[in-house]
């Protein structure tokens, strides 16, 4: 979704706000633009494609006079993305430029309104509108913040805004609702943006601006206060303790290759204080208050967070004894859900911004359930609205599709599974036992076992990058499993890949299956392998290719075995996930994809 960033200070504005966009790539966004203050006036530089594009025009101007500015990189929601649908925007009179993260339900009725008036638009977006709304109120009342504070209080739907006015330029006015911002806290300088690494080259304080509130900063000083009647609010500033070295590349290609190589450090840091030392216990303090294991539990979540979410229903409830429903939240926040007063909702996302599983966590508040958010981000929407939050801890995700935050989410579920469990008193103390022993050397093993999972990764990825599709198939376990595989093909390789159910293939997607339609199976060493055998078989007689994760020793004859080590339970999962990932990565690389930042898709998505 798109980037936001604001400055105020003492450098040249423009490069740090183009620096700023730069870290917010990972975002995704197909414009980006700058506004400042020029010797001739306000200044609005912007460029269709990627920063490469704005780097051209910047180099033809002189933009080093500027100590304050906005720059953002737009996702198109509201008409195409072209140059004049990017921002900023200027309103009519050419005094305002703003940027804007978010959709503005309402904006039909009050562009109505606006052309009645005689104000013309550049732009088929509704971000313009609200920024000549501002302006119209801004003439009328003499002063930016009651002049923001009508337009805020009018406007409905999602927004991160700043505004920047050539009158007072050494200010940036700034506020939020249902989309992230924070404040950068420096030394004679402040920012705003979208997300931390944007300015943490220059400063690691940071303030975290909830729904509803409004920020003034200059280069001294900064004041918080509400939209709705401009009083004043308190603010905690944070010392966030993760360095921009931890947000870059590290020698690798792309961060999606980086990041998967990340996963044994991943499980050991969401293991990191969890784990008394006498092997017998899982510690979750944070779950302190929650008296015992809850009855019910509803997970909600978008995406890869999704399928994780699945995966913990298999465990919790074959583990722990309890019902587990999971949920797609867009579908969850309008379906009207009957829940039982007893039932834990789990907010799963590693964002924590996105917009669906925020309002899913609100519609389950209003019903006053209790929701526990299973996020990465600190002090992101979902960590700040949930009642009890566990960190997945998996540091900063950079690569759009996400990989090592999927592991630390499942090492969480699994965690919260065997706490659960023993506070059910279901889960057997041998399994409990044998799984904490063999989670505690999983990192060692996954370490090992990494660098020939992409050689193998490697040469399948040539073999089969030429295929328009592929199945995804896997039972129990491993079914959110084949559909993780599935959705990391398609989205970075653009490779249309679908997850199956192994045993529901007969029911329909069978009929698809013939000599150019290969199937990618997990198919380890569990109870059900016999199972998953037995689907093979369906598709070889077929005459349907197959690629199978499986264990050394197993029966399984099929086109490509990729033999995977062995570990006790579901943390064979751990290994045949970064498998997964590590295929669609190959391939999409092979085929020169953009990895990291895939066509039309967001990093954090802030609007439903
Ligand atoms: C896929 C991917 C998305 C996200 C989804 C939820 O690789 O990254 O499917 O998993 O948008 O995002 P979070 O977990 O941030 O709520």
């Amino acid at each position: 979704m798109c980037g936001i960033i604001g400055y105020c200070g003492h450098r040249p504005a423009v490069p740090v706000l183009v620096e700023g966009l730069r870290r917010l790539e990972y975002r995704g966004y197909d414009s980006a633009g700058v506004g400042f203050l020029h010797t001739d006036g306000l200044k609005v530089i912007k460029a269709k494609g990627k920063l490469c594009e704005l780097d051209k025009k910047l180099a033809q101007e002189n933009v080093f006079n500027a100590t304050s500015g906005i720059g953002h990189t737009r996702w198109a929601t509201h008409g195409e993305p072209n140059e004049p649908n990017a921002h900023p925007h200027v309103d009519h009179t050419g005094r305002l430029a703003m940027i804007h993260n978010g959709i503005i339900e309402n904006y039909q009725e009050i562009k109505k309104e606006l052309l009645a008036e005689g104000v013309t638009f550049k732009s088929e977006t509704d971000t313009e509108v609200l920024l000549n709304l501002i302006s119209k109120y801004l003439q009328e009342e003499g002063e930016m913040l009651p002049a923001l504070s009508r337009a805020l209080n009018r406007v409905e739907g999602a927004y991160a805004i700043a505004v920047f006015d050539a009158q007072n330029p050494g200010v940036v006015h700034a506020a939020r609702v249902s989309s992230p911002l924070v404040l950068g806290v420096g030394t004679g300088e402040n920012f705003l943006a979208s997300d931390i690494p944007a300015f943490l080259p220059y400063t690691r304080d940071v303030v975290f601006l909830e729904d509803g509130e409004l920020v003034r900063i200059d280069a001294s000083s900064w004041q918080v206060m509400r939209v709705r009647d401009l009083s004043p609010v308190e603010k905690k500033v944070d010392t966030i303790t993760w360095d921009v070295q931890a947000a870059q590349k590290g020698g690798h290609k792309h961060f999606m290759i980086k990041e998967i190589f990340e996963q044994p450090k991943v499980i050991q840091d969401c293991l990191c204080g969890r784990l008394a030392t006498d092997l017998d216990e899982v510690r979750l303090p944070e779950l302190d208050c929650l008296e015992g294991a809850p009855k019910r539990i509803h997970i909600v979540a978008c995406g890869t967070s999704f399928h994780a979410g699945l995966w913990g229903m298999y465990l919790l409830e074959q583990w722990a004894r309890i019902p587990v429903q999971v949920e797609i939240a867009s579908e969850f926040r309008y379906r009207d859900p009957i829940l039982d007063p007893d039932t834990l909702i789990i907010a799963i996302s590693q964002s924590g911004e996105t917009a669906d599983t925020l309002a899913g966590i609100k519609l389950a508040k209003q019903q006053g359930l209790k929701v526990l958010g299973l996020c990465n981000v600190v002090g992101s929407s979902v960590a700040r609205e949930s009642d009890y939050v566990v960190y997945t801890q998996a540091g900063p995700e950079i690569s759009v599709a996400s990989t090592k935050a999927m592991c630390s989410q499942l090492t969480a579920l699994l965690l919260l599974t065997l706490h659960w469990g023993s506070k059910t008193g279901k889960l057997d103390p041998k399994i409990h036992r044998d799984t904490l022993h063999g989670l505690r050397s999983l990192p060692e093993l996954l370490e090992k076992t990494l660098p020939a999972l992409r050689d193998r990764a490697f040469e399948l990825a040539r073999e089969y990058s030429d295929a328009d599709s592929f199945l995804y198939l896997g039972r129990g376990l491993y079914y959110p499993l084949a559909l993780e595989g599935a959705l990391k093909l398609k989205e970075i390789s653009y490779i249309h890949a679908e997850g199956y159910a192994a045993g529901e293939m007969k029911h329909g997607p069978i009929a698809l299956i013939d000599p150019k339609f290969p199937s990618f199976a997990i198919a380890l060493d569990d109870d059900l392998f016999p199972k998953v055998k037995s689907n093979l078989v369906e598709v070889q007689a077929r005459s349907g290719e197959i690629i199978a994760l499986t264990n050394v020793g197993l029966d399984l004859e099929v086109d490509h075995r990729w033999d995977v080590p062995r570990a006790s339970g579901p943390l064979a999962t751990f290994l045949a996930l970064p498998a997964l990932q590590l295929f669609a990565y190959e391939v999409a690389d092979y085929l020169g994809k953009d990895v990291d930042q895939p066509r039309n898709l967001a990093k954090s998505v802030t609007v439903e």
